[in-house]
């Protein structure tokens, strides 16, 4: 794991950003990204969206989770996501692979996993994640059998807290997609993630309680904390 503590809200944008375009340069082709919700990624989009490094013809990108919601809906993944990448205009949204939240939960869920296939050998290059305070990632959530799931890349899950914002229907890739990808890298940020971060980082809970420390199995993790934000 490959920890990196930021104070500066600018740095931590520059330094995910170059990420992506370091991956660029290096391998030749199709990059396969995938993008979570929440508040902490919003500025790392729109600066991704702002950057001319990024060749937007050669990434394809995916919707890490969404809540069960239309697809307007101010707690909609895909709204914030289109919306941060504004700037990068068709283009983005051409290659953007997203939960259609329309039909049934299930058959959302299924048709996404067919989006997944499409990946060569479903290995993502890099999937930004964030954590919740209670230690979830993507819409992976303490306790839910959703943690077990080895055979699906996305199913329909609930939030059984369903905390802030209230939305208890998710949708998710699960943990046999995250853990194949080439690079996981976790975005952080406030003071009051820093006791999950501690948790994550030093403390005994096993991942079925928090879950996001399933990814410190994962070969080529890295942490972006922007702390005291
Ligand atoms: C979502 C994601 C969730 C998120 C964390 C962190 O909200 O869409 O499911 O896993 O990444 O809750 O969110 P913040 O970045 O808002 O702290």
């Amino acid at each position: 794991m490959n920890l990196k503590t930021f104070t500066k809200g600018q740095e931590f944008i520059t330094t995910t950003v170059k990420k992506i375009t370091d991956l660029l340069e290096q391998k030749p082709g199709t990059l396969y990204i995938a993008l979570s919700g929440g508040k902490t990624p919003t500025p790392v989009y729109e600066a991704l969206a702002n950057n001319p490094d990024v060749d937007f013809n050669r990434i394809e990108w995916f919707v890490v989770d969404e809540r069960y919601v239309p697809f307007d809906h101010l707690y909609s993944n895909y709204k914030m996501i289109t919306k941060a990448f504004a700037k990068a205009g068709s283009l983005f949204q051409k290659h953007l692979h997203w939960f259609n939240t329309q039909p049934p939960a299930k058959v959302s869920a299924e048709r996404y996993e067919e989006e997944l296939k499409k990946i060569p050998n479903q290995e993502f290059d890099v999937v930004i994640l964030g954590i919740g305070n209670d230690g979830h990632t993507a819409s992976l959530f303490p306790g839910s059998p959703t943690l077990k799931e080895r055979k699906h890349l996305a199913v329909h899950t609930i939030n059984e807290s369903a905390p802030n914002p209230p939305v208890a229907g998710r949708l998710t890739i699960t943990w046999p997609v995250i853990m194949k990808s080439g690079e996981v890298v976790l975005l952080v940020s406030g003071k009051e993630k820093q006791e999950i971060m501690n948790e994550l980082l030093h403390g005994k809970a096993t991942a079925s309680v928090l879950p996001a420390k399933k990814l410190l199995e994962h070969p080529n993790f890295t942490v972006h904390f922007l702390v005291g934000a």
